[in-house]
């Protein structure tokens, strides 16, 4: 008989996950967990850290939580540094941290903007860069989490268009420089992904979610589960040739609007 742990195509693998605690990354986190990878759960709220974690062990997971800012590069180096300590070098790196509100240009201080760019894209480097020393290498897969806010302006989201397209670069530049040490280097970039924060803030009425979603090629919302099987992916061998990617897991939102309006004007 199959020894079922051997089968988990992440077993003896270290995970760490910044922003794990809540969401579509807390689904990336739990996927790799039940792929046989130990986690490191990071974040600012201690209750939230905890939850996530006993979500994991629960499950028959190995996790343990730190919390740190991601915008306090020292904070965000202690935790790698922790992970190391306990786990050994770091297989997967998850950089999904993130701040959003609809709110226009108008209607945001500099700080309102500078806050978003500070945790989503300074975020992001801080993570990345501090995690070099406490990687595998070679064989290290990192993973940012971007939107198509990246690559597409939107209206109310300049600050974190601004982010996002950040991370897309900084995605791209990475993945050139650290290649050469066989670290890969990519970014899942999730459409409208069902009961997340994220949702919640920018489609906030069932009025506002039926007239994006008529919009959406595949015309609904993702789930959690069709980001964290992209993670699984680019976190496993099948994806060894795989950096500098900006993986659209989006029903197709990217493409533009699909809506029966756009459609019938185009005649
Ligand atoms: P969420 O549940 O609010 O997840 C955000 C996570 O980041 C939480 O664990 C939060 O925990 C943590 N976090 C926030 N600020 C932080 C900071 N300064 N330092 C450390 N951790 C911080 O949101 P979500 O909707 O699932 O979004 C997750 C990711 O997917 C984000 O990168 C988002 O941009 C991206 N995304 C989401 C959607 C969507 O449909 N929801 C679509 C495209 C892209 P604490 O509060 O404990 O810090
Ligand atoms: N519209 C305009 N400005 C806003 C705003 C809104 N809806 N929400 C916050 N701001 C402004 C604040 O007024 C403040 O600016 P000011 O100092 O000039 O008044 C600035 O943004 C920072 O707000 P603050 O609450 O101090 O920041 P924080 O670091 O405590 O929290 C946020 C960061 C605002 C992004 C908070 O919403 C958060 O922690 N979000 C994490 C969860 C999340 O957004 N999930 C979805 C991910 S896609």
């Amino acid at each position: 008989m199959a020894d079922a742990f051997r089968d988990k195509i992440l077993a003896g693998k270290v995970a760490y996950v910044a922003g794990g605690s809540s969401g579509i990354n807390l689904g990336i986190a739990q996927r790799l967990a039940e792929q046989g990878a130990r986690l490191a759960i990071v974040s600012r709220s201690q209750d939230k850290i905890d939850a996530a974690v006993k979500s994991i062990t629960d499950a028959g997971g190995t996790a343990f939580g730190v919390s740190a800012d991601v915008r306090d590069y020292a904070a965000v180096e202690a935790s790698l540094k922790a992970t190391h300590e306990r786990f050994g070098d770091i297989d997967v790196l998850v950089s999904g941290a993130a701040g959003n509100f609809l709110a226009p240009v108008v209607g945001m201080s500099a700080n309102a903007f500078k806050t978003v760019v500070d945790i989503d894209l300074i975020g992001t480097f801080n993570v990345l860069r501090a995690s070099f020393d406490f990687l595998k290498k070679p064989g290290a897969s990192l993973i940012s989490i971007t939107a198509g806010q990246g690559s597409h302006p939107m209206m109310f989201q300049a600050h974190a268009c601004a982010a996002k397209a950040g991370i897309n670069m900084l995605t791209r530049c990475l993945a050139m420089e650290w290649g050469p040490a066989g670290i890969r280097v990519n970014a899942i970039s999730p459409g409208p992904i069902a009961e997340t924060e994220g949702m919640a803030r920018l489609a906030a009425t069932p009025a506002m979610e039926a007239a994006l979603k008529a919009r959406i090629p595949l015309r609904d919302y993702g789930a959690k589960r069709d980001i964290a099987d992209m993670a699984l992916y680019l976190a496993s061998d099948n994806a060894v040739y795989i950096t500098g990617a900006i993986m659209d897991v989006d029903g197709g939102s990217s493409l533009g609007d699909a809506s029966a309006d756009a459609l019938t004007a185009r005649r």
